[in-house]
Order: C-alpha cells, then sequence, then structure tokens
C-alpha cells in the first residue's frame, strides 16, 4: 500500500493495527484534499486559525454528524459568506459530502472525520457562530451518550460565540423534551424557539432539509421538532 508524505499508510490514520478488509471508502479519503480532512494533527493545528484555512474573515458554522452532508452543502451554497465545519465518523457519508462540495466548487466548506466530543482539541474560544445537530441519534436506554448533553454546552462556553445559537432538529419526541428541560437548567442558554411540527411552523420556508428528515418525511410522515437555543 502507498505511504503518504508523512510516510503513513491510509490505515493508520484511523486504526491502531491493520486489518484484514477495509471499507473502500477509506481509500477515497485522500481524493479530496481540499474538502476533507482526516488527519488529527493536522485538524489540531488549525485551532484557532480556522479563517486562515478559508483565507477569510468569515463567521464559522458548525455541524456534528453531518451524514453525507446536503444540509451543510446547501447551506454552503446558499451563503458563500459563511464558512463551514462539517463533522463525521462514517468514512463513505464523508466521501459522498467532499465530493459534492468539490463538484458545486465550494470553497467555504470543510468535511472533517472528528467525534463531536472532541471540539476542544480544534477550536478556540470564541472562533464558532452556530452549531447544528441534526437527527443525532437518541441512544435509547444509554442516554448518556448522547451528543447533546451538558458536556456539550460547556465546551460551548469555550468555542460558540457570545448570542451564537444551537439548532437541533430530531424526529425523537423525548429527545427534543429532555433538551428542553436540559437548557431550562442553564444559565448562559436559552430557547429562543421550539416547535414540534417544524414542517408546519413559520420556520418551514428556511428549513433546508437533511437526508434522514427527508426519509421520515417521505417513508414515515413524521413530524420534526425542532429548536433554537441562544447562548447569552
Ligand atoms: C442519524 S445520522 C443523521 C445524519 C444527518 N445529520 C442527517 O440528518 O441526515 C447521525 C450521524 O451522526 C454521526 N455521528 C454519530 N456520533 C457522532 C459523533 N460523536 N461525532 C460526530 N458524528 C457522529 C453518525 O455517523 C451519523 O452519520
Amino acid at each position: 500500500m502507498l505511504k503518504d508524505k508523512k510516510g503513513k499508510e491510509i490505515w493508520e490514520y484511523f486504526f491502531e493495527k491493520p486489518k484484514k478488509n477495509y471499507n473502500k471508502y477509506m481509500f477515497e479519503m485522500v481524493n479530496y484534499p481540499d474538502h476533507l480532512m482526516f488527519d488529527n494533527e493536522e485538524v489540531d493545528s488549525y485551532k484557532g486559525k480556522w479563517n486562515e484555512f478559508f483565507n477569510n474573515e468569515n463567521d464559522i458554522y458548525l455541524e456534528i454528524g453531518c451524514g453525507s452532508g446536503n444540509f451543510t452543502v446547501k447551506n454552503a451554497e446558499e451563503f458563500l459568506d459563511r464558512n463551514y465545519i462539517a463533522l463525521e465518523l462514517r468514512f463513505k457519508r464523508l466521501v459522498l459530502g467532499a465530493r459534492k462540495a468539490e463538484k458545486r466548487g465550494l470553497k467555504n466548506i470543510l468535511f472533517i472525520r472528528k467525534r463531536g466530543e472532541t471540539i476542544l482539541d480544534f477550536f478556540a474560544e470564541n472562533e464558532v457562530s452556530g452549531v447544528y445537530i441534526n437527527f443525532p441519534d437518541p441512544w435509547e436506554g444509554e442516554e448518556h451518550k448522547r451528543v447533546i448533553s451538558e458536556g456539550l454546552f460547556d465546551k460551548l462556553d469555550v468555542i460558540l460565540k457570545e448570542n451564537g445559537k444551537l439548532f437541533f432538529k430530531t424526529d425523537h419526541q423525548q429527545y427534543y423534551e429532555d433538551v428542553l428541560e436540559l437548557v431550562n437548567g442553564l444559565d448562559k442558554y436559552e430557547v429562543v424557539y421550539h416547535t414540534d411540527d417544524l414542517h408546519n411552523s413559520e420556520k418551514a420556508s428556511e428549513n433546508i432539509r437533511t437526508e434522514f428528515e427527508q426519509m421520515f418525511l417521505s417513508k414515515h410522515n413524521m413530524n420534526i421538532k425542532y429548536i433554537e437555543i441562544l447562548k447569552k
């Protein structure tokens, strides 16, 4: 297998030991150097310097768990004066996202293979203007594993600007109610908008659909719940 300029084989970025079989998309990760970053050292080296990466002073918006990137790609197309960073773990979804960004010639979007829990490693104080979390796993029975937790807000205390917002969409009634309750108990955050039927709300016209949202709507005709949380 080919080694890169660091003398590493691609699997070494993701696994401790070599495996018998790899997901074929792992090998494609290297094909999108302008739109996809997976080397932790490189990602972390941009902490506090993402505006240098994007070569402008525009606001930075973060999506955690972006799937194959439809939501962030559409946002990046619509708002060319904003920068978008989208985190995802799965190789195929990252490659599909980066492919869309490249096809559209977007210069304001980057996909990164990182866990949402690690944001303090690569964002500095007040570096992020808004955060999107769409249809995260509700972890029924293991709710402590949810991405939206008190721990996430502790991190947003650092990286999210004052008056920045966290935007949350879900199909899961209990996750929706739990987040409303969680934020109610936080001094620095305030729910400024919520609806249990986004598609029949005043926000419907500006809503950008994600892949999961599209699937829930077409297959299950489900109400989508939505919350906007302001950092005070
Ligand atoms: C249910 S999918 C939703 C994908 C997309 N947001 C959408 O609405 O179509 C949740 C995604 O989050 C990713 N994910 C799960 N845990 C994560 C974590 N800790 N950090 C980043 N991404 C995560 C999964 O790989 C998966 O693609």
